[in-house]
């Protein structure tokens, strides 16, 4: 088969990594895409490394027996656990992870607090922990870690009671602060960020690592020459763990 022709497969905790397929199906139209949500395994973000680390080879090993021709790991979680590790077992396979968009909130040379929502796992990681020194002299960076967020998304709750009392409460310290920017590292939270706005004010700037992800993709496909240049759209084909209808749906709905 023509290498070109073959899948991307795309891996996340849940239905979290939907908010990067959507960007990635943006920019490259006529791949074909393979997305493999562990919702039954979900939240990793609360889980020990170790544990994420073998659910990651284990979604990846899936994935690659599927026939895909690069794996993007759209969960950040995820990614800190085992990103060094599966480039080293799957060389030359392209695997894109993501992280929190630290830079670009940094770059934006906006006055006030950075607050960096993510998973309990992503901001003990020694990968964030190497970012935030990186930058730390530069701005005012606040690690927020959500545990319990994923699992609002996960149900379906991305707006109402359950999700406005979960950031309410979460994001309460920073309401009378200055705010630079929200950064969102967890790929579950784009799906709330019409609730995050709303509570705090509606010209805040948020930032998510979705749109760099896929462009990272579209680069890498692009130099192994892997691109799909055919001019039909492709095709997506959802595989969740939990392998219930509703799940399936709302992983759909979630990509329109
Ligand atoms: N979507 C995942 C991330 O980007 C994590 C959600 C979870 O805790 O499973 O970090």
């Amino acid at each position: 088969m023509d290498e070109r022709k073959k899948a991307i497969g795309f891996f996340d905790s849940g239905i979290g990594g939907l908010s990067v397929l959507k960007e990635a199906i943006r920019l490259l139209p006529s791949e074909d895409f393979i997305y493999f949500g562990d919702s039954i395994n979900a939240p990793y973000g609360t889980r020990p490394v170790d544990e994420v680390k073998e659910l990651t080879f284990k979604a990846v090993d899936f994935l690659i027996a599927k026939g895909v021709k690069a794996i993007v790991i759209a969960c950040n979680t995820a990614t800190s656990a085992a990103i060094d590790d599966l480039r080293s077992k799957y060389s030359p396979m392209s695997i894109i992870g993501i992280e929190p968009a630290v830079k670009p909130a940094v770059e934006l040379r906006k006055p006030g607090k950075i607050l960096i929502m993510a998973t309990p796992m992503t901001l003990a990681e020694a990968k964030f922990n190497t970012l935030l020194k990186s930058y730390e002299s530069e701005a005012d960076i606040v690690p927020v870690p959500c545990a319990g967020l994923a699992e609002i998304v996960e149900e379906g709750n991305l707006s109402g009671e359950v999700v406005n009392c979960y950031l309410k409460d979460k994001l309460a310290p920073f309401i009378n602060e200055p705010i630079s920017s929200v950064v969102l590292g967890c790929t579950h939270y784009p799906f709330v960020k019409g609730e995050i706005v709303s509570i705090l004010k509606e010209d805040i700037t948020i930032i998510d690592g979705s749109l760099g992800t896929a462009k990272q993709l579209k680069r890498k496909l692009a130099s192994s020459r892997l691109l799909n240049e055919a001019a039909h759209k492709g095709t997506v084909t959802i595989i969740n763990s939990l392998n219930s209808e509703d799940i399936l749906k709302l992983s759909y709905k979630l990509l329109t």
